[in-house]
């Protein structure tokens, strides 16, 4: 597989998870994001109830305008929730003349099987209290939190709309850890468009270390 990347400079990449809690989506992207500058727009830092996609979707496009790749982490666990993504974003190109390239990032290429839980839980309860929204919670509200999501999670379809916008989907798959997650998303990246982006061991080691020290942006009140 390998995919045309235009000679106009207006290709633009976003790498969308679908994942449920817990399942590295900030470690993840803040590794990558370090590594290579690309942009990164966490839902759990809008802190806004009402008109909260909208504000997600806005700095999204002003990622955008910076830069080339953007990780828009949010669980996008549902069809609806890819669907509003894919709009939203659709009409973000239309204004701009953006070609969009759609790349999955499938955390649960099982499903929230039994394994996934297991490691999804154990990381939550060690992240404890850094977290922007899951905090201050005891552990049956946390586990009953994760379990909506378990429970409503729609599997990656590409046969159909809206998944079948993803150009591409990649397999990180939770149970493994988020390093290795990191380089699967390197090695499809330069398989399928020739991205030639080079990753050191020792550069990598350092990013990933950090990501796992992050300090999420807790709300003020
Ligand atoms: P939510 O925002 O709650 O949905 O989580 P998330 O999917 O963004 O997961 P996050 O990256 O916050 O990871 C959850 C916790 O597990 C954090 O405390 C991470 O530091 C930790 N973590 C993530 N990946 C790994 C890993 O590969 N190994 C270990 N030991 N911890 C990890």
């Amino acid at each position: 597989l390998q995919l045309q990347i235009n000679e106009k400079g207006t290709d633009k990449y976003v790498l969308i998870p679908v994942a449920t809690i817990g399942c590295g989506k900030t470690t993840v992207a803040l590794t990558l994001a370090s590594l290579y500058g690309w942009g990164h727009v966490q839902n759990d830092d809008v802190s806004s109830k009402s008109g909260k996609f909208r504000t997600f979707s806005n700095r999204i496009s002003q990622a955008f305008s910076e830069h080339d790749v953007v990780i828009v982490d949010r669980n996008n666990h549902q069809f609806r929730e890819r669907q509003q993504l894919f709009e939203a974003m659709d009409l973000m190109a239309d204004a701009n003349g953006y070609d969009m390239h759609y790349i999955g990032l499938d955390f649960l290429p099982n499903g929230p099987a039994q394994k996934e839980w297991e490691v999804t839980l154990s990381r939550v309860m060690n992240r404890g209290d850094n977290h922007q929204t899951i905090r201050n919670m005891d552990r049956p509200a946390v586990e009953a939190i994760m379990k909506g999501f378990r429970g409503r999670y729609q599997p990656i379809t590409v046969a159909k709309e809206p998944d079948s916008n993803f150009e591409l989907v990649i397999d990180v798959n939770c149970a493994r850890g988020s390093k290795d997650n990191v380089t699967a998303v390197v090695s499809a990246l330069n398989d399928a468009y020739d991205m030639d982006l080079e990753t050191k061991p020792e550069e990598l080691n350092a990013a990933f270390s950090a990501a796992l020290e992050h300090k999420a942006k807790i709300p003020v009140g």
